[in-house]
């Protein structure tokens, strides 16, 4: 993809190699939050991307979606659901377990944050498998949301750039380093 804005977004995140363990090369997009430009061409893109797709919730995955979710919710008038992990949510929640390399975590949402119907996109700093993501439209589907889109800023593309999870589309801005 030819937009320009992207370079300093994949630039302004630092790769800590082995991290949290040996052979992991972690994305930290905690210093793409501190250059306000890269920070804000990461919202823009993907505010531009979903304001005029009709848009009621924008769903964020606990922590790191927590971080872009909120300000892309404000800008296309959408609210903010946190997806959270286990006994964070004081309220009613339903949950939905997924695979880690050891065990199992899930994430959880609370009944009544969604209502039938709503079209949702979901958000997170970073897909890997992918299962985090599919417990998150899992979660949003049992709710009866529609789920449009998930979206990340950081995961690999197939090779036209699109990919897809749990047969919804994937969108991600850059590629890890
Ligand atoms: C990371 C990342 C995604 C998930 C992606 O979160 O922020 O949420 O892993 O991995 P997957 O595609 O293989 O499921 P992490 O599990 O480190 O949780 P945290 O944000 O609460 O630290």
């Amino acid at each position: 993809k030819g937009d320009p804005r992207l370079q300093g977004i994949s630039e302004a995140i630092r790769v800590v190699p082995h991290f949290p363990k040996q052979g992991i090369m972690f994305q930290d997009i905690t210093t793409l939050l501190l250059d306000h430009k890269a920070f804000k061409d990461t919202v823009d893109i993907f505010v531009d991307r979903y304001r005029d797709m009709d848009i009621s919730v924008v769903a964020g995955v606990e922590a790191r979606g927590f971080m872009f979710g909120p300000a892309i919710a404000l800008a296309v008038g959408a609210k903010f659901v946190p997806l959270r992990k286990p006994r964070k949510l004081p309220g009613e929640v339903i949950s939905e377990a997924y695979e880690l390399e050891y065990g199992t975590d899930c994430l959880e949402i609370h009944v009544g944050a969604v209502q039938p119907g709503e079209r949702a996109i979901v958000i997170d700093d970073l897909v890997a498998t992918g299962g985090t993501l599919s417990a998150a439209i899992r979660l949003l589907e049992r709710v009866g949301a529609e789920v449009v889109e998930c979206a990340c800023v950081v995961g690999l593309r197939d090779v036209k750039g699109q990919s897809r999870l749990n047969g919804k589309p994937l969108y991600i801005l850059v590629e890890p380093r």
